[in-house]
């Protein structure tokens, strides 16, 4: 599933990145730029970001 249409990021995408060290809206930014252009999915990528660390 897309969760950034801007950009063409996936959930799978972030989650990948998650599990390789990303904590926070800023590091996933710095890697894809998510939420630079509509910022719509940084609701969707925050709530990503707390499922996959609580899963950790
Ligand atoms: Fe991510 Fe627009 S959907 S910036």
């Amino acid at each position: 599933m897309y969760v950034c249409i801007c950009k063409g990021i996936t959930d799978q995408q972030i989650k990948t990145s998650i599990a390789q060290g990303a904590g926070c809206m800023r590091d996933l930014y710095k890697e894809y730029a998510l939420g630079s252009q509509c910022g719509k999915c940084v609701c969707t990528a925050k709530q990503l970001l707390n499922s996959e660390k609580q899963a950790c």
